[in-house]
């Protein structure tokens, strides 16, 4: 019988220390924890293709609504999903349009979307309806995109929103995506040089007032106190701004977030919550899969860089990353959609929640190369679900249910001597501050592709493994349980699995199917109050102390010993020995 087990450890009773390569030892105080928001794990769809993922009344689309529940269902909440991003700046509304969104494709400005002439019907309106229970916040157009009738447009755009999606499926209002983008498009630009903190806020403000008025006319229930409050300032990290592509224009515009604020963003009173959008770079790069994703000191730049500025912009309202994703600019090919992303998403994603960002849109789009998952079948993109859905899986198990029960989320570093390893990278999960679960990731560069291409090397020996100890107080003959998240190799763009689990469309529509040809039931035993695991190069682990067992106590038959699978395998390496014990 599989029982629940507590542990006798403490947060705060952590103690790491490092072996081998690693000697420095590492106090509680070394641990950033931060707690996550229920439903912290979600999304942020791209405007103009919002319908390709949720369809309509007739026509919803139920892979997207699968692969929303089993994130959902991992983390006890139906999430808050924020439907905006570039062409949310774009649109205007037509009352008698017959199809959800209309639009042209100039080249010049983006083969990802298109930029011209944008409208959208009321029956955009019926998207919001294909996934009940979830909430939403509709991007409306502050931008302008150079149309006579934006300001028009965005105050029916706001009766139409209250009036179709409704107080309930609401979650909060938006105004504006990047505005510090607006000045800096070249020709494409919406605001001159004029357009500075200011500006930005007075406009902002104006807005802001008049959405309220016509909601508060049209939609009474969402009247007055009961008005959902806006998410602000949806500015992009500054430092994006400072790449190749910005850099060259002398005039840029930089918004200053403090300043903004300081401007009186808040003078409403109705701002509800901070978010800021991050790229930990642009796909103009220079940019590689090992140097930049599958980099943890790179990580760590880019997420402290954005932390910085919210400290210093000193608001009280928790930080949001409201659009995040690895590199901007739809992410790159061989990088922003293969398995080493998957990695990526986990260490970032828990890196922010252990330093206490609240929660975390993963944005997405109809082609884009970071999509989690391609919601209809084009002539660019196949329909299915893409590597990093199963890192963005992985990250839900880890924090799992919080949406009642408090769960905290440690960084615990594992520098070696003193010096930052992009490599091995752990984090821990308290549930009511107890240890729950321990996440590892092997974020060493494993090409699959390169492997196979040379013949002489036997595949399974070119991949290395990695061992880790953890000395933790745990009963010997305890079994721990294991979830790997695999896949052939850093590069790979299918075949991946999370605890043996398939998301993938062709397999199920995107419901989960465990396959009975990847092994799963893994546990490993403590002996010696010590845990030995092994991880491939390109592999995250969770073990699972919450549910573990006693070889003793187990009336089942043993589960397949998979560890010793490991157990058996050449190590080409031993490296990364990191051991955890309790003071
Ligand atoms: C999440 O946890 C809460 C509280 O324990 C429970 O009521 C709820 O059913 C759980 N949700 C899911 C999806 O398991
Ligand atoms: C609104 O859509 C209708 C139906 O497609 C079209 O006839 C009309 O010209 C559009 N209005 C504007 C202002 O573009
Ligand atoms: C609903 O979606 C289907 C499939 O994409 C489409 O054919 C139909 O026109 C849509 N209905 C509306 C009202 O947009
Ligand atoms: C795209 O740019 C080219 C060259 O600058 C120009 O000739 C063309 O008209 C532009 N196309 C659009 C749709 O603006
Ligand atoms: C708000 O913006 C609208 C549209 O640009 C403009 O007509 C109006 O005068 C502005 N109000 C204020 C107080 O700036
Ligand atoms: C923003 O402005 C504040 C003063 O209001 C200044 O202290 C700070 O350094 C500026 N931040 C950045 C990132 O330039
Ligand atoms: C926004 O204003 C409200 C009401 O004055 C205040 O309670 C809240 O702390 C303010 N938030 C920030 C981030 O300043
Ligand atoms: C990882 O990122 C850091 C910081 O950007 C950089 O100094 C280092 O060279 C990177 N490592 C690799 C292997 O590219
Ligand atoms: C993986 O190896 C293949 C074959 O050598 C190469 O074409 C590809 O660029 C490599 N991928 C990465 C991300 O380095
Ligand atoms: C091919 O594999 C062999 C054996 O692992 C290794 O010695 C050799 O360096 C590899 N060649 C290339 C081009 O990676
Ligand atoms: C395992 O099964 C899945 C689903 O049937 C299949 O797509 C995949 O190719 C199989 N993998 C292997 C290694 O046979
Ligand atoms: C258990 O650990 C202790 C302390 O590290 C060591 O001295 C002892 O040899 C270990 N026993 C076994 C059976 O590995």
């Amino acid at each position: 019988m599989w029982f629940l087990f507590t542990i006798p450890l403490l947060l705060g009773d952590l103690v790491i220390a490092q072996e081998a390569a690693f000697n420095v030892p590492i106090t509680p105080d070394d641990l950033d924890t931060g707690r996550p928001g229920a439903g912290f794990l979600t999304y942020s769809i791209e405007f103009a293709t919002f319908p390709d993922y949720a369809g309509n009344l007739s026509s919803p689309n139920e892979f997207s609504h699968n692969l929303m529940n089993n994130v959902a269902e991992l983390s006890g909440k139906k999430m808050y999903i924020r439907v905006g991003g570039n062409t949310q700046d774009m649109y205007t509304y037509n009352s008698s349009l017959d199809v959800a969104l209309r639009g042209d494709y100039n080249l010049n400005r983006s083969r990802d979307y298109p930029t011209d002439n944008m409208q959208i019907g009321p029956s955009f309106f019926e998207a919001y309806k294909t996934w009940p229970g979830y909430t939403f916040s509709h991007g409306l157009n502050m931008g302008g995109n150079k149309h006579p009738n934006a300001w028009i447009s965005l105050l029916e755009t706001a009766e139409a929103a209250c009036t179709l999606i409704g107080a309930n499926a609401i979650e909060v209002w938006e105004y504006g995506n990047e505005p510090n983008g607006f000045p800096n498009s070249g020709q494409y630009s919406v605001r001159g040089p004029d357009f500075r903190e200011e500006r930005y806020v007075q406009e902002w403000l104006n807005g802001t007032q008049a959405v309220q008025e016509v909601v508060e006319r049209h939609c009474p229930d969402m009247a007055g106190d009961a008005f959902h409050g806006w998410t602000a300032p949806s500015l992009i990290n500054i430092q994006i701004m400072t790449r190749p592509q910005y850099a060259d224009n002398p005039n840029r515009i930089v918004l200053n977030f403090t300043e903004v604020w300081a401007q009186g963003q808040n003078k409403t009173a109705n701002v509800v919550q901070y978010g800021l959008h991050n790229y930990i770079d642009n796909a103009l790069g220079p940019v590689t899969l090992a140097g930049t994703l599958l980099n943890h000191t790179r990580m760590r730049l880019a997420a402290d860089y954005v932390l910085d500025l919210y400290k210093e912009v000193n608001t009280d309202l928790p930080l949001i990353l409201s659009e995040h994703n690895s590199v901007a600019l739809q992410g790159a090919p061989g990088l922003s959609n293969t398995f080493g992303a998957a990695l990526w998403t986990i260490d970032m994603n828990l890196y922010a929640a252990s330093r206490g960002i609240y929660r975390s849109h993963m944005h997405t789009g109809t082609n884009y190369r970071y999509q989690p998952w391609q919601p209809v079948e084009t002539d660019r993109v196949a329909k299915g679900t893409k590597a990093p859905y199963y890192g963005q899986v992985a990250v839900a198990a880890f924090i799992g249910n919080n949406s009642e029960t408090a769960v905290d989320v440690a960084h615990i570093p594992l520098a070696w001597n003193g010096n930052d390893n992009p490599w091995e990278v752990a984090y821990a999960a308290y549930v009511e501050d107890r240890l729950a679960r321990i996440m590892l990731i092997n974020m060493r560069e494993s090409n699959y592709t390169h492997q196979r291409l040379n013949e002489t090397a036997s595949y399974d020996a070119d991949r290395p493994l990695r061992e880790f100890r953890l000395d933790i107080d745990l009963d010997d003959g305890t079994e721990v349980v294991v979830k790997r998240l695999r896949a052939n190799g850093s590069d790979a763009i299918t075949g991946i699995t999370f605890d043996g689990w398939s998301y993938n469309y062709e397999v199920d529509n995107g419901k989960p199917v465990r396959l009975d040809n990847v092994t799963t039931g893994e546990s490993i035993m403590i002996t010696n109050r010590t845990l030995f695991v092994q991880l491939l190069d390109s592999e995250a682990v969770i073990l699972d102390l919450q549910h573990v067992g006693s070889s003793s106590d187990r009336e089942d038959p043993p589960v397949e010993a998979t560890a010793a699978r490991f157990l058996t395998q050449p190590l080409a390496l031993m490296l990364g020995i990191v051991v955890l014990w309790a003071v």
